[in-house]
């Protein structure tokens, strides 16, 4: 019912030799059709050069956060508009990067969200608990209260231009993966969340996971009936290791 998700997030990696190079070896090894969408999020300063890259592939185009506002005084940042501009499909927001090392609250997160949306992007929304929350068992209450922030403000239906991304913190860049059941349990959790609000919006929405996915793991991960494919990052940066995990999401 759901079509899979593979997403990668380049963060702040890559030159344009080696965004060239990756991009090669990814259209390279895709055939021409494929059951799953993907999407490469690279750094703001190489989205045109790496959009006409893809050209009109079947990989999409996404940022790694927009500016919650359209236009104006705000220095070093930039708009949804101008990121439609270059050609992105998605963005991500509120990965918990940028809600750690920049500050960003819920608030400002939900902001993103409608500012992407305003403009036509599909923002891929990142929701996760820091290790010492899970350790405290506050799991499901965190995700909740970052997935409320949002769904407070959006329209009824927004979240079928709309796509979640579970990312445990304790997970991300770790090597330490949530296990396939861990991941499942906070899935359902955000899937009845939604459902509470809306439920056939919840039975279409793309849920995916993020945190140390690798080639070796990702089958049994996107196996899980509330796992619809991944949010990846290191992996992301190598066009095999990646090609794989886009096969494991099929
Ligand atoms: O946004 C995806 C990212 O946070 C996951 O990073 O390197 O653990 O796959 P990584």
């Amino acid at each position: 019912m759901r079509r899979p998700f593979i997403a990668g997030n380049w963060k702040m990696h890559g030159s344009r030799a080696q965004n060239a190079e990756l991009i090669e070896g990814l259209l390279l090894g895709l055939p021409g059709q494929v059951p799953v969408d993907i999407a490469v999020c690279p750094p703001n300063v190489y989205l045109w050069e790496v959009g006409r890259l893809l050209k009109d592939s079947i990989v999409k185009l996404g940022a790694q956060s927009v500016c919650a506002e359209s236009i104006g005084a705000f220095t070093g940042e930039a708009s949804a508009a101008m990121l439609k501009d270059v050609g992105c499909t998605y963005v991500i927001v509120g990965h918990s990067e940028r809600r750690t090392i920049y500050r960003e609250d819920d608030a400002l997160v939900a902001r993103k969200f409608l500012a992407a949306q305003a403009q036509g992007l599909i923002p891929i929304l990142c929701v996760g608990e820091t290790l010492e929350e899970r350790e405290k068992g506050q799991t499901t209450q965190v995700v909740s209260r970052q997935l409320k922030a949002v769904l407070d403000v959006a329209a009824p239906g927004a979240l079928q231009q709309a796509v979640l991304a579970y990312e445990p913190v304790w997970a991300i860049g770790t090597g330490k993966n949530a296990t396939p059941e861990q991941a499942q349990d906070v899935h359902a959790h955000i899937r009845a969340e939604v459902a509470a609000r809306d439920a056939n919006i919840a039975a279409r929405l793309r849920v995916l996971y993020g945190g140390s996915v690798k080639a070796g793991n990702a089958k049994e991960i996107f196996a899980m009936p509330d796992v619809d494919g991944g949010l990846i990052g290191g992996a992301s940066l190598k066009a095999d290791e990646f090609l794989k995990i886009c096969a494991a999401g099929q």
